[in-house]
């Protein structure tokens, strides 16, 4: 052991939540993450649904090692450069709407910021709506859209003015809709943060349509659910809804700080230029991790995986709870972004600290901390799915 945790203690923030107290970590290789003593643990946390393709995945890594010895910055304010302008290309082929553009950024807060600044700018609208249980990133305009966990909020007032936080309840948001100035929407298709909850297709089409009549801009923030976590590029998919912007990161570089905010060229062309920026968003090595994820999520057929291997996982995770039904309320989500609901925090607690120690890495989310959630590689192997669940089987059987 390192002991990184004793070392951390008097030089790290206290303000860094954990979900484990003595984690320490030296490597990571395909779904495995590798501590000081060789120890290996299947990482079905991977990095909270950033390593996409697996630790270090050889292609990531040697596009990531090219673009090093060529340029690490430059920034687009002051010069073209390739790896920018390849990516945006790309996430134009895959984003559900027609001529998407992109705003690169380095985080999925930050991806938040410039959707909710977009569509405040574009409209000249100043009102926001954002649901219960929705979580955007800490920054404090994507905080004030934030109401997952309310202890986030605490401490910070004022947040942003004009932001109207609803229930899933269309008549609620048409009535807010109709009532106030609102320059945006903003929704993530299944609630990550708030217990991996989805959204029903019926109330996306239903905030599509209000939108529409009332000259609102909805954003999905797909920050958690995109880049084939469900099945598909992004989980609006599903439902056949299309947004006017959309908010991914996270996966996106599988593992590099990299954010995206995309929207047609109609909207992107109402945002004059200087109106927002980053020195740093899109920076080269993070586009061209970006790039060759995308290639690896295509050649290998991770969307197609995610789905197969996402519905045998679901499946098996609710024989699990038809076994211990006093203990699991509910199995949620689509494709590999599962949560498993306790309904209690406590029983959360133990049972993640007991995969650890069994060398399965499972992380909780939800208001608060009820679910376990299940968010593997998209590459992640049949054998490895069955490992965790004969682990996390074990687990329950313990508490
Ligand atoms: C849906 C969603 N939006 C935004 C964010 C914020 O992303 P980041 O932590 O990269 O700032 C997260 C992070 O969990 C998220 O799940």
């Amino acid at each position: 052991m390192k002991k990184l945790k004793a070392r951390g203690q008097s030089v790290l923030s206290p303000v860094l939540g954990k979900y484990f107290d003595d984690f320490e970590v030296a490597a990571g290789r395909g779904s495995y993450l590798i501590d000081y003593r060789g120890q290996k643990y299947l990482d079905f946390a991977a990095g909270i649904a950033c390593n996409v393709t697996g630790h270090c995945h050889p292609k990531v890594v040697a596009a990531i090692k090219n673009q090093a010895e060529k340029l690490l910055h430059v920034c687009i304010g002051v010069a073209y450069y390739e790896p920018y302008v390849k990516l945006a290309e790309e996430l134009q082929k895959i984003a559900p709407m027609k001529n998407a553009q992109a705003f690169l950024c380095q985080s999925g807060t930050e991806a938040v910021e410039a959707a909710v600044k977009l569509a405040k700018y574009a409209t000249r609208k100043p009102g926001i709506i954002a649901f219960q249980g929705g979580f955007h990133g800490r920054t404090l305009g994507a905080l004030s859209i934030t109401t997952s966990k309310m202890k986030y909020r605490d401490g910070y007032a004022p947040l942003l003015p004009e932001v109207y936080i609803a229930p899933l309840d269309l008549r609620v948001v048409k009535g807010l809709i109709e009532s106030r100035s609102i320059g945006g929407l903003i929704i993530e298709p299944i609630l990550g943060e708030g217990g991996y909850i989805e959204v029903e297709n019926s109330f996306l089409k239903g905030l599509r349509q209000l939108c529409d009549a009332n000259g609102v801009l909805l954003i999905f923030d797909e920050v958690q659910t995109g880049i084939g976590h469900t099945g598909q590029w992004f989980a609006s998919q599903h439902a056949g809804v299309v947004p006017d912007i959309i908010t991914v990161a996270k996966g996106i570089a599988s593992g590099l700080p990299l954010g995206a905010c995309l929207a047609g060229a109609e909207i992107m062309a109402k945002w004059s230029p200087g109106a927002h920026g980053s020195t740093f968003g899109g920076n080269p090595v993070a586009c061209a991790a970006a790039s060759a994820t995308l290639e690896v999520i295509k050649k290998e057929k991770l969307l197609q995986n995610a789905a197969r291997l996402g519905a045998y996982l679901k499946k098996n995770l609710s024989e699990l709870q038809t076994q211990h039904s006093e203990l699991i309320k509910a199995v949620r989500g689509r494709g590999l972004m599962l949560g498993v609901d306790l309904g209690a925090g406590e029983p959360v607690k133990q049972i993640i600290n007991y995969c650890l120690e069994k060398k399965l890495v499972l992380i909780s989310t939800g208001g608060d901390g009820t679910v376990i959630r299940f968010i593997p590689p998209l590459n992640v192997k049949k054998t490895e799915i069955d490992r965790a669940l004969a682990i996390f089987a074990d687990a329950l059987a313990h508490v």
